[in-house]
């Protein structure tokens, strides 16, 4: 059973997370709500459309989805509800920005919102949270908290088990959070609630990979992951590879394959020129 206990909450869960796997691959394309024209996201459709029939979810802004994204689409959204500060400020000074009755409107499967714990707005980033459970817990909507770490806080498993455990306290009903060294102990620190690994910064795929695998033998769901999925050279051969260890769990070496072999429909392999005798 999900955590939680309203039908409603679990349904909506059980929308997010696969119940026959029990996993979760969740495609995170909401950075322009503090990036702007993030690299690969400049035309989102273009990017989200081919990458929609394998995620699980959509993690985007109420302005992308309907400025980009048709509503005939049917993935569960996991909306993103705050913001405030861009790249050129004081990242932690986030507010709601999205009225539950938005969220309500565009058939949210969930709402989420970043905690930077441990930074100058930390109150304001946990109150954020507290409104967010209180309301998703009225209609139920679940909530994703996600741990953010700003430009240079630590992302060991200390810090994130602290921030992953207050984002539970507070009532999340799940956890994003990064991949870090001990990553078992910053997933029992929070109980029954799943957890998905942040992507973070572009790597190669290989690592990219490993990472997710690693993140789900210590006990992640899965994974929400954006730019290792739309900045890589292959995007739906990334996603199918990370798909299939999420769901099929076949090994990272199977996965990588997958993502090499990958080829557009229609795409020639490229000839090689013969040698001239
Ligand atoms: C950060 O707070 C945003 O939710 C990002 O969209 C998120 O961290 C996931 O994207 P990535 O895998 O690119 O880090």
């Amino acid at each position: 059973m999900f955590y939680g206990t309203d039908w409603g909450m679990q349904n909506r869960m059980s929308r997010i997370i696969n119940p026959e796997t029990g996993g979760c691959l969740m495609l995170a394309v909401d950075h322009g709500y503090f990036q702007g024209p993030t690299t690969g996201l400049r035309d989102l459709d273009k990017a989200v459309m081919p990458l929609l029939p394998y995620c699980d979810a959509l993690m985007i802004t109420r302005g992308a989805l309907r400025a980009f994204i048709p509503p005939k689409m049917n993935k569960p959204i996991v909306l993103r509800v705050s913001g405030g500060p861009t790249v050129l400020n004081e990242l932690s000074n986030e507010y709601i920005t999205t009225a539950i009755e938005d969220a309500i409107r565009i058939n949210a499967a969930a709402i989420t919102c970043s905690v930077y714990i441990g930074s100058e707005f930390e109150t304001q980033c946990v109150d954020n949270l507290a409104q967010l459970v209180n309301e998703g817990e009225r209609y139920g909507i679940p909530v994703l908290a996600v741990t953010a770490v700003g430009r240079d806080m630590n992302r060991d498993a200390r810090f994130l088990g602290l921030a992953s455990r207050v984002c539970v306290e507070i009532g999340a009903h799940m956890i994003k959070t990064y991949y870090c060294e001990g990553f078992r102990s910053v997933v029992k620190a929070c109980g029954n609630a799943p957890v998905v690994m942040a992507g973070g910064k572009k790597i190669p795929e290989r690592e990219a990979l490993q990472m997710a695998h690693n993140a789900v033998a210590a006990g992640a769901v899965g994974v929400d992951m954006g730019r290792n999925i739309f900045q890589s050279d292959k995007p739906v051969g990334m996603i199918q590879a990370v798909r299939a260890m999420i769901h099929e769990k076949v090994s990272v070496e199977e996965a990588y394959k997958m993502y090499q072999s990958y080829r557009p429909a229609g795409a020639k392999k490229k000839s090689v020129p013969r040698k001239s005798k």
